[in-house]
């Protein structure tokens, strides 16, 4: 695979080069205005630190903010839609919104000063990523309240990159601009990638041969199988981008081209922790938390992100701690017989088969008593409907999902291009359990 070059020392920021004590001493400057910040200013903070018994003038070193309460995507619903911030209103440049699935939707503002902060980190994630200035990035995250096409966006304009904000869907014309614009960047989320490939395949165009040199992806999980299809299929290096609206948006946490080994958490902004997901103590796996460092318009002060990781110490920038990428949030989470299980488990599997494709998707139901897993995954064009080897195939799925993960599940192997393709996030599990 290819490896992109790393930045040289003098294209990185100054805060990329300095050392993990100094990293520290800023992070807990920082950490002491933002809970004063946050105190002062948000009503809900106030309450809820002193319910807890805890003040901000307590944080007198990094570890003490254990000691302060947990926020949630709850708390930011209670305060619907503007009570979070800590800021008069007029102050706030821009806000936007994650689409709740159910109940409101969660409402995040931005001073200028964050949004400067914001495209600062971004652009210092697409450099990570191989990108420079001067390439041409083509943007296929959907603009508007999402935050991960206006975030790319304005992170690729301070990089000095020539930016075409494309947003999501109309597939044919993406490929079209990408033949003709020849661009060396794309982000985008994972999966709409592979429903470019589609594309790709469908104009009779080699994918391999286009302009692409990297992809920034992410927006959702996604698994080191599905790097190396993605890096196979376009010829490019495939790089692993995190963040959430709640935190900022993207550019929370990006890996280095150079050694793909993990997400590198810009730990000057944002403040990681991970949590057991029951009982909110240290642990060493978890779900992660995070706290903002500079906000203003919206601090965030450990923010459960539902999110479940590892943190590991920096490398590519020392200073800085690693996350794992992300294997799957905790209400992705099927629990199944008593068994948990990831969609990004079953990716890791499907992928390892050959002649199926990484199209696939989770179908829950619940015919009798016991509910039913049902993994519907399609075909490459060489495995043909009726053949033994694709019977061979689904067996193959169904034998290691049942040693791998420890659970019974079905296998339907279909037909190519049969199952919905997403044009942003990605919805792999069809709960039908209820209905
Ligand atoms: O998805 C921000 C974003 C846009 C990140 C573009 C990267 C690229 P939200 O809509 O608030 O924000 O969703 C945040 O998406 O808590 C994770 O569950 C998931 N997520 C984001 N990036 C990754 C990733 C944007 N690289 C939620 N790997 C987060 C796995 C991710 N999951």
């Amino acid at each position: 695979m290819r490896l992109g070059a790393a930045p040289r020392p003098g294209e990185l920021d100054p805060i990329e080069r300095v050392s993990r004590d100094e990293l520290m001493a800023l992070q807990l400057e920082r950490l002491q205005w933002t809970l004063h910040h946050a105190y002062q200013n948000v009503a809900k903070y106030r309450q809820k630190f002193d319910e807890h018994g805890v003040h901000p003038a307590d944080c007198k070193e990094l570890g003490d903010l254990a000691k302060f309460p947990f926020t949630t995507k709850q708390d930011l619903r209670d305060c619907y839609p503007f009570g979070m911030f800590a800021v008069p209103r007029e102050r706030v440049a821009r806000v936007h919104a994650s689409s709740g699935t159910t109940g409101q939707p969660t409402v995040v503002g931005y001073t200028k000063k964050d949004l400067d902060i914001w495209a600062d980190v971004m652009a210092r994630s697409l450099r990570a990523s191989g990108g420079r200035p001067g390439d041409i990035v083509h943007i296929s995250y959907g603009y508007g309240l999402f935050t991960g096409g206006l975030g790319a966006h304005y992170g690729a304009e301070r990089l000095g990159c020539t930016v075409i904000p494309v947003s999501g869907g109309m597939t044919p014309r993406q490929v079209r601009l990408i033949a003709d614009f020849r661009p060396d960047v794309i982000m985008v989320t994972p999966s709409y990638m592979l429903a470019l490939l589609d594309e790709f395949d469908r104009q009779g165009l080699d994918a391999r041969a286009s302009s692409l040199r990297i992809g920034v992806f992410g927006a959702e999980p996604w698994t080191e199988e599905m790097r190396a299809e993605i890096e196979d299929r376009f010829d490019l290096d495939a790089v692993d981008i995190y963040g959430l609206s709640e935190v900022m948006g993207p550019g929370v946490a990006n890996e280095c081209v150079e050694s793909k080994d993990g997400l590198h958490v810009w730990e000057d902004h944002f403040y990681p922790e991970t949590v057991d997901p029951f009982t909110g103590a240290p642990a060493e796996t978890g779900e992660l938390v995070f706290t903002s460092l500079t906000k203003e318009a919206l601090p965030i002060i450990r923010y459960r992100t539902r999110d479940l990781t590892r943190l590991l110490p920096g490398t590519a920038r020392p200073a800085f701690r690693r996350m794992e990428k992300v294997t799957g949030r905790t209400d992705d989470m099927i629990i199944l017989r008593g068994v948990n299980v990831f969609p990004t488990q079953i990716e890791e599997i499907v992928l390892r088969v050959p002649g199926l494709s990484p199209h696939f998707q989770v179908h829950l139901t619940r015919p009798g008593r016991l509910d039913v897993m049902t993994v519907k995954v399609e075909a490459r064009r060489s495995l043909e409907a009726g053949t033994e080897a694709r019977a061979a195939a689904g067996e193959a799925v169904r034998r290691a999902v049942k040693d791998t993960i420890g659970v019974q599940v079905e296998v339907e192997v279909v037909d190519p291009e049969t199952l919905e393709r997403s044009v942003g996030k990605l919805r792999r599990v069809m709960d039908k359990r209820d209905t």
